[in-house]
Formats: C-alpha cells, sequence, structure tokens
C-alpha cells in the first residue's frame, strides 16, 4: 500500500482553510493510502518557542479535529513529530544538501516571516522546510496532501531527496504533493489567506453562533451600498464561500445577487445555516473526543511507537548507506 504523510502545526485549532486545502483529501485518501497524520510539534516550536502551553495543548486539539472531519483512527496512523528521534537525525543529514539561499528566497518561508514580523530569523524557523523534508521521507511517504502555500516545501523536498540519493546510493522515496481540488479558502475579511495569525479564521470546533456572528461580519461587494442595488458576485468573499461549501445553491444565488433579489443579509444566512451543517456532526464527534482525552493520548502514543519502528529502520539502512554505520 503505498504511503501519505501529512501534517499540521499544533499551534491552535484547525480551521476551514485547513480543511479546504488538506483535511479534505486526507479523509478521501484514507482508505487508498497507509495514511501517517504528523503532529507537528518541533516545526510549531519554530514559530511558538515561547508558548509551550499552548503547543502541548493544540497536540490534542489538532488531532481531535482530524478526528472530528473523518479520520478513522483505526485506520491511519498518529505521530508526534517531537517523539521520533529518527526524523530529528534526517533533518541534519539532509541540512548539508541545502543552501541558506534556497531557504531564504523560499516564497513561503518569506510570506510567513512577513505575517509574524520577522526582522531576522532564527536557524529554526529558516531550516523547517529541511525538517519538513524528513517528516515526509522517514517512512518514504508517496504523497503529501498539503495547501497550495506549502507547494515550494515539497519542490525543495524533492531537490533534496534527488541530491542525497544520488550523493549516497540511497532509495529514498521522492514525494509528490497532492494539493486539494476544491480550492483554497480565502479570509472572510477580504485578505486573499485564512490563518490563525491573520485573527480571520473559522475554526472547525467554532459553535454555531459564533460561526453566525463570523459570517454576518465577513467582507461583501463594497460596492453595494443598498439591497436594491445589483450585487457583483464576482468581488464578493461570501460568494466565494457559497461556490465552494454551497455549491448546488451557488449559481442561484449568483444570479439572483446580479438581479439584486437577494440582499448580503440572506445571502450570509444561506452562508452559516449551509456551514453549520457540515461542522455538527464534526462538532458531535469532537465532543465525544473531548470527554475521552485519554483514547486521544492513546491514538498518539500508539501510532507514535509504529513510526519510530518504521523510521529506525530506515535510518539504519540510510547510516549504512553514508559509511557512518561502523
Ligand atoms: N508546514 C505544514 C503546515 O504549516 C505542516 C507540516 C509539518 C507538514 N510537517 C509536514 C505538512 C509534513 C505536510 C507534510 O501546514
Amino acid at each position: 500500500m503505498k504511503k501519505i504523510l501529512t501534517g499540521d502545526r499544533p499551534t491552535g485549532k484547525l480551521h476551514l482553510g485547513h480543511y479546504v486545502g488538506s483535511l479534505v483529501s486526507r479523509v478521501a485518501l484514507q482508505h487508498q493510502y497507509d495514511t501517517m497524520i504528523l503532529v507537528a510539534d518541533v516545526q510549531a516550536l519554530t514559530t511558538h518557542f515561547a508558548r509551550p502551553e499552548l503547543i502541548y495543548d493544540s497536540i490534542y486539539e489538532v488531532t481531535m479535529d482530524n478526528l472530528s472531519v473523518g479520520l478513522d483512527p483505526e485506520k491511519v496512523t498518529f505521530v508526534q513529530q517531537s517523539q521520533v528521534p529518527s526524523i530529528a537525525e534526517l533533518t541534519l543529514f539532509y541540512s548539508m544538501f541545502v543552501t541558506c539561499n534556497q531557504l531564504s528566497h523560499n516564497p513561503t518561508i518569506k510570506t510567513e516571516a512577513k505575517n509574524y514580523g520577522y526582522t531576522e530569523m532564527t536557524y529554526g524557523f529558516l531550516g523547517y522546510p529541511v525538517s519538513q523534508t524528513a517528516d515526509i521521507t522517514f517512512c518514504n511517504a508517496d504523497l503529501v496532501p498539503v495547501g497550495e502555500d506549502q507547494l515550494p516545501h515539497i519542490e525543495l523536498s524533492r531537490k533534496i531527496v534527488r541530491k542525497f540519493n544520488e550523493q549516497y546510493g540511497t532509495s529514498i522515496t521522492e514525494p509528490e504533493a497532492k494539493v486539494s481540488t476544491v480550492g483554497r479558502l480565502c479570509g472572510l475579511d477580504g485578505n486573499s489567506k485564512m490563518g490563525k495569525s491573520l485573527g480571520n479564521a473559522i475554526y472547525l470546533s467554532d459553535p454555531a453562533d459564533v460561526i453566525n456572528q463570523k459570517v454576518r461580519n465577513a467582507v461583501t461587494d463594497t460596492n453595494r451600498i443598498s439591497v436594491k442595488i445589483p450585487g457583483n458576485p464576482d468581488v464578493c468573499t461570501v460568494y466565494t464561500y457559497q461556490k465552494t461549501f454551497n455549491p448546488d445553491e451557488a449559481p442561484n444565488i449568483c444570479s439572483m445577487c446580479k438581479n439584486a433579489q437577494i440582499g448580503c443579509v440572506a445571502c450570509k444566512k444561506l452562508l452559516a445555516e449551509k456551514l453549520n451543517s457540515i461542522l455538527e456532526p464534526m462538532r458531535e464527534k469532537r465532543s465525544y473526543y473531548e470527554q475521552h482525552r485519554d483514547l486521544v493520548r492513546q491514538f498518539i502514543v500508539d501510532g507514535t511507537a509504529r513510526a519510530n519502528a518504521i523510521g529506525k529502520e530506515n535510518l539504519d539502512q540510510i547510516k549504512q548507506k553514508m559509511h557512518v554505520a561502523l
């Protein structure tokens, strides 16, 4: 069976952007692939090293988010990154095969550094794509379902693996990215991305009234100052959500908006209802796991043990090829 490895940074709960970008494809692919879900707590440290309690709590939150959207704990393996030493070892070996320039020109690194307001980058932050390469390859994953923003990282991973294999005659799998077919989600505030740090996130675990509130505050076509004048769905963020989450009704909503037959308040109400109907079963599942945290912990502990067995075997082989094993 081919392998999937994908992961999340435990710096808070997961939101609709994660759902559209990656969770949807994980759920769909879990039956065809041996799926590993990495809870990337070391990667979380690269930006949140001063908030260890948040990371600790988020290891549970992120795992529960994955479970609540329909990842089956019988099928998938949850892995806690910091508890897999072979990932750390591999990161170090890979670091010889990437230049500082490659990392500092990575567009995602640049955008994130800007969003976090970094004037200088730590070695750990700058190097997280190297560590992410180790995340993906310690188990020889074939496929990596990720959001579009992660593509530069996977491209770099492929380069590192190619060079490494060439140098040492190893046969580490060159991973392939799988970008969601649902598309990417902008923020309801009009920002091109939804993000925790951008303050515009709609969390999978948000209760119904919070969803209603967030949708009510969304930006629409700013030129539409009255319900009586026609709207322009092409410039409306709410409409992009209608297309993503309410594809059946979207064409109708579009023409009603253009003909001033529906106002923004009513359109938002339809969207909020739709979102709640998608999220309600997830909230229900989540509440079960919230009451059974020991179970969630056990999934992570057992999955991490499995990952360690696989990682150790692969690392032993790699070390032989590198001639570091005596
Ligand atoms: N960088 C990813 C994100 O921010 C999280 C991540 C860590 C990841 N390790 C990974 C994704 C390995 C895919 C594969 O969402």
